[in-house]
């Protein structure tokens, strides 16, 4: 499968260049224009912020707008084709993750909508306290934020390795039930959106059952990445986004135990929520009904099942080695640039999905970015990635530059960006760059805009820009 060779520019690692995608996604060979006039395919190395759509996803969805009529109470043909459709993806997409025959599959908007919805679920606690949830501080702000806001939440700061911090959750779970406040929740990353590792799951549910806690999984980057079952794992709740697995058209899901679903807070109140209604008093549905009120993302819910199905037929272990080839190829190449540093969580991760996240000396994580598409047509993140509490404490508060790959990338793309990394420690820049308001831009950028887009500029450079469009910027920035 992988061709091994040597590359210039960083002599004695594998390389992974003529590593072909496992599927094929739509944009793989849109141009991407440099600031030196050339073009180039577009190397997409940010997927674990949002994932291109799938080819399949792209085709059902064509296939499937002929059909798109309203859901749910249409008496029209069409109408129940769509219901149809959308209740058929939720089925989909609750098999794919190994839905229990009991649980309830709620479509919402992405990962953060799906854990804002789980905190207001969670049991009070005897007393009439909200019920305690348990968190690492590793965690993504959007499997943080709503535990902070809305439950007793408890951070767990992470540990060196991954059984000291098993361990750190053991011990806290155990002191809250030593206290007579037992812990309901505890809420953890199924993939860190830093640095990939994964933890242990069978042991975190082994640990938080056995002192009465449920768990829920954020599987924003586990699930795109790997065979997951809930089933299987016994992990009580998951959260994912469609836009993180292929299918970027507005769906996210919410799967789990039905008891505290059916009685906890309607998510969102209106039409379709209710049994009833009257003036003084409204008799709430239970199941998915209860929070998906308004009318349902049908075409999100079609697309997440679809690419749920071309996942499910892919061979699990060729998923992995393609992922890992690819992983272990940015890490060694990266590694062996003089003054570029990996950021690694623990030493003892049981498994890493394909995200790699790195610094390099002298150089601001903007203008890495900035630099790697202007002159080398790469995508990739910088910041603080929404984990602030983490990357604080692993003394990156100014942030990293983050890549990562997923079934649509190319060996050549993995390369491209380790020579440009490597090209850049070398012999720098080759345009100029400078900060408006917070952002890495080039000076005087000469890319054009996509034609036909009707765009007057890209945002950097023409339109309002500032601290307050971009979440997770640097601590200073
Ligand atoms: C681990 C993790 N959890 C949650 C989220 C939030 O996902 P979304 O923006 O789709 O709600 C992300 C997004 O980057 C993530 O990586």
């Amino acid at each position: 499968m992988t061709a091994i060779a040597e590359t210039p520019a960083c002599p004695g690692t594998p390389t992974v260049g003529d590593l072909a995608p496992v599927l094929p996604v739509v944009g793989h060979d849109t141009p991407a224009p440099l600031v030196d006039g050339r073009r180039v395919p577009y190397a997409n190395l940010d997927v674990a912020a949002s994932a291109p759509a799938l080819q399949d996803v792209a085709d059902r969805i064509t296939q499937t707008l002929p059909l798109y009529a309203s859901v749910h109470r249409g008496a029209g043909y069409l109408s129940q084709v769509s219901t149809t459709l959308y209740e058929q993806s939720r089925r989909v997409i609750g098999e794919f993750v190994g839905a229990r025959d009991d649980d309830v599959t709620l479509l919402v908007r992405n990962t953060t909508d799906a854990l804002n919805l789980l905190a207001g679920c969670v049991p009070a606690s005897d007393d009439g306290t909200p019920g305690r949830v348990l968190v690492l501080d590793v965690e993504h702000h959007a499997n943080f934020l709503p535990w902070q806001r809305s439950a007793d939440a408890t951070v767990v700061t992470g540990r060196d390795t991954v059984a000291e911090t098993v361990a750190a959750i053991r011990d806290e779970l155990a002191a809250g039930l030593a206290a007579g406040r037992g812990y309901a929740l505890l809420a953890v990353t199924g993939a860190s959106n830093v640095t990939g590792e994964t933890l242990p799951v069978a042991d975190v549910v082994a640990t938080a059952h056995a002192a009465g806690a449920r768990v829920l999984l954020d599987g924003a980057q586990l699930v795109p990445h790997r065979r997951f079952s809930l089933a299987e794992t016994g992990v009580d709740y998951l959260a994912f986004s469609g836009h993180k697995t292929y299918a970027p058209f507005g769906a996210g899901v919410l799967v789990g135990r039905r008891d505290w679903l059916d009685t906890g807070t309607p998510y969102l109140a209106g039409g379709g929520a209710v049994r009833s209604v009257r003036v003084e008093r409204t008799d709430w549905h239970d199941g998915p009904a209860r929070h998906e009120a308004g009318s349902p993302n049908v075409l999100g819910a079609v697309a997440l099942a679809a690419a749920c199905e071309s996942l499910a037929a892919l061979d699990a272990d060729a998923l992995r080695a393609h992922e890992n080839a690819l992983r272990a190829r940015l890490v060694d190449g990266l590694e062996s640039i003089a003054g570029v540093e990996v950021v690694r969580l623990w030493s003892d991760a049981p498994d890493t999905v394909g995200v790699v996240t790195f610094t390099v000396a002298g150089y601001e994580p903007g203008q890495v970015a900035a630099y790697l598409s202007a002159e080398h047509g790469i995508g990739v993140r910088d910041g603080r990635f929404c984990a602030h509490p983490l990357l604080s404490r692993l003394g990156y508060g100014a942030g990293a530059v983050r890549s990562s790959v997923g079934v649509g990338t190319a060996g050549e793309e993995v390369e491209r960006l380790v020579a440009a990394v490597a090209a850049l420690v070398a012999d720098g820049p080759q345009a100029r760059y400078d900060v408006v308001d917070g952002l890495w831009i080039v000076v005087d950028d000469p890319r054009p805009v996509p034609e036909g887009s009707g765009l007057a500029g890209l945002l950097a450079t023409a339109g309002p820009g500032g601290d307050e469009a971009f979440g997770c910027l640097p601590e200073d920035a």
